[in-house]
């Protein structure tokens, strides 16, 4: 029990390093302040560009990916763990990792929606559920412009992408599916001011660039 109970610690550490407030810190600016007022990579991106949005990205989902990755590792090469055990607390350190994210203690608990930690963390969880989850997410951000939405409709993709792979298969992985579910409430939950503004006709959309001519 206590390998387990440091690996959720460790992925609710690394989940709550607040990358996106510390890089607007980095430009001079509380990123809390400017745009939508979140930490995650979409608000740096909108605010400070690509080339601190991206890198943001990059290290908000390796906080998920990174503790469930380990978790699994640590897992398969322990004597006597069974499959299930294992997907367990791979999927305590997913959730630990992205809840981290969301109440970070360095902000006073008010933290970011959990997008970015939440595909880093299905990469190593169910990397072919992820890939559905990122068309759909995909197709959703190229016909709205609101991230928001494409996140709230990927979220969602997560329980059901599993449950149909799980009825194909003829296997079914509860742990996975609750997991899914609880993320995608989460993040619908999160996503409250953006839902509030996208029924106001006020969210801020991600235009496509003019070419120069
Ligand atoms: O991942 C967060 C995204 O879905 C929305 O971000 O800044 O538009 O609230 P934002």
């Amino acid at each position: 029990l206590l390998p387990t109970f440091c690996l959720v610690a460790l992925a609710w550490f690394c989940g709550s390093l607040p990358f996106g407030y510390w890089a607007g810190r980095l430009k001079g600016i509380d990123i809390r302040k400017h745009g939508s007022g979140n930490i995650g990579a979409t608000n740096v991106i909108r605010v400070l560009g690509k080339k601190i949005g991206l890198p943001v990205f990059v290290l908000d989902a390796l906080k998920g990916f990174v503790p469930v990755f380990v978790a699994s590792w640590w897992m398969q090469h322990r004597e006597g763990t069974d499959i299930n055990t294992a997907t367990l607390v791979a999927a305590l350190c997913a959730a630990a990792s992205v809840l981290g994210h969301m109440f970070t203690f360095w902000l006073g608990f008010k933290g970011g929606k959990g997008v970015a930690t939440t595909a880093g963390a299905m990469l190593g969880l169910a990397p072919l559920v992820l890939l559905i989850a990122i068309i759909v997410w995909v197709i959703a951000f190229y016909t709205t412009r609101y991230v928001a939405l494409a996140s709230i409709l990927a979220g969602f993709t997560l329980p059901t992408a599993a449950a149909i792979l799980m009825t194909i298969n003829g296997t079914w992985n509860y742990v996975l599916l609750a997991f899914g579910i609880v993320i995608a409430v989460l993040v619908l939950v999160r996503h409250r001011s953006n839902i509030s503004r996208m029924l106001a006709g006020t969210e801020n959309r991600f235009e496509r660039k003019e070419k120069k001519s």
